[in-house]
């Protein structure tokens, strides 16, 4: 943590272009020992010209602090409560009544998803929420729907790369067997209610998990191991990935369902890989090939909306699923940016460090207050 002259001070990438990050998202977690007042980090949001903010629940005081800036915001119903979303009368309406439709008025927050679970399906979780992720989609929907807010507010489901079976090349990926009876019935809603398909991917991980996985192929600046998967070509992981997960939505009937990207990053510690200089790299090279509209083989000039992983460090997440996992910020929990990085994807534009003291900003938000 820094500690300047007068207590906390905080810095802020301050960018040439604000407005050109346009696109870019950031995943926004809250796992922190004295997590940073809300109201400041939407002025740190702000200031990095960040329009795009996913959260992993619906936090009265975080909804409160984003609410009469224009960032658009995805709210998430957490797993534990996937359940009672599923199986208990009116939990669903209740949901987006308090969660969003409570914050739909002038002057209030934007909210343009809402993340149904998080990673539900992953293996680790035993198939605890097999059951219930897709009856709590079904009642998510039909909330917005008779909330009036299904034009605006769209249902996804943040999926991590566990759905997909692991085939060697991209085009020959499905859905895991086992998860179709969910998957299938999950795309029909995705596709009724114009969603997109939202996927976490992690380069990173592959890397943890097997040592001899190329770094080169990793990022995206070309790679010694392409994988041919005729008549294409992938250089990078992402890509890749990506695509594996579009020919599976193309195996299961939905060729062209959008697929949103809900989070891509690289720690700054806790492997040999995960250092800041690396993570530096890796964010800049993602956002330069995501902005720069190339799309993949499979979808080559299509624009996927994706979400960093993450804003800020979050020091008391669970290490489970490796050291790394409380450094995935592009600043440190307490707002201190970790390295350079250019948001609009845009060259040259050098960014400028400014120092502001963390008080000014919780003063100022102190104020905002929203009736509910
Ligand atoms: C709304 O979201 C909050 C925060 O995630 C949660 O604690 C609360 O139970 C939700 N409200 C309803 C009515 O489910
Ligand atoms: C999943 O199963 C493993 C092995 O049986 C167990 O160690 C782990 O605690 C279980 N996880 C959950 C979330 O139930
Ligand atoms: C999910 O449903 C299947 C089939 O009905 C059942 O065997 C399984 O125990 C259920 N799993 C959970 C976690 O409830
Ligand atoms: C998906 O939606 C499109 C457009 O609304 C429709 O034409 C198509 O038939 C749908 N696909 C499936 C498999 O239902």
């Amino acid at each position: 943590m820094a500690k300047g002259l007068g207590g906390w001070v905080v810095m802020v990438l301050l960018m040439g272009v604000l407005e050109s990050a346009s696109g870019l998202g950031v995943n926004w977690g809250t796992i922190s020992i004295n997590p940073l007042p809300p109201g400041y980090v939407v002025k740190l949001l702000q200031a990095n010209g960040i329009k795009k903010v996913k959260l992993f629940d619906a936090d009265f005081d975080v909804l409160r602090s984003l609410a009469g800036t224009d960032i658009e915001v995805m709210v998430a119903a957490p797993n534990d409560m996937l359940s009672r979303l599923a199986y208990t009368d009116g939990a669903a309406d209740d949901w987006v009544k308090e969660n969003v439709t409570a914050y739909n008025f002038q002057g209030g927050v934007n909210i343009r998803w809402v993340a149904v679970g998080n990673e539900p399906f992953l293996t680790g979780y035993n198939g605890s929420y097999l059951n219930s992720t897709l009856p709590a989609l079904r009642n998510i929907v039909n909330a917005l729907q008779k909330a009036g807010q299904a034009d605006t507010v769209k249902a996804i489901i943040p999926f991590n790369a566990d759905i997909l079976d692991g085939a060697a090349l991209p085009s020959q990926t499905r859905f895991k067997v086992e998860y179709l009876d969910q998957i299938l019935p999950m795309l029909q809603i995705f596709n009724n209610t114009n969603a997109p398909f939202s996927v976490n991917l992690y380069p990173f991980i592959s890397k943890y998990q097997n040592p001899d996985f190329p770094l080169d192929f990793a990022f995206f600046m070309g790679t010694t191991s392409p994988v041919n998967d005729p008549p294409n070509v992938y250089n990078n992981a992402l890509d890749a990935s990506l695509d594996a997960l579009i020919a599976a939505l193309r195996a299961a009937g939905y060729p062209n369902m959008p697929v949103l990207l809900g989070e891509i990053g690289w720690p700054t510690d806790g492997n040999e890989f995960a250092t800041v200089a690396l993570a530096g790299q890796y964010n800049q090279q993602l956002i330069n090939h995501l902005q720069s509209n190339v799309g993949t083989p499979l979808r080559p000039g299509v624009f996927t909306e994706f979400y960093m992983f993450g804003l800020l460090d979050e020091n008391i997440k669970s290490i489970l699923p490796g050291p790394y996992e409380r450094h995935w910020g592009m600043f440190f929990y307490d707002g201190v940016a970790k390295y350079d990085l250019n948001l609009a994807g845009v060259p040259l534009h050098s960014s400028v460090s400014v120092i502001l003291p963390l008080s000014n900003f919780h003063l100022q938000f102190r104020i905002s207050v929203i009736a509910k």
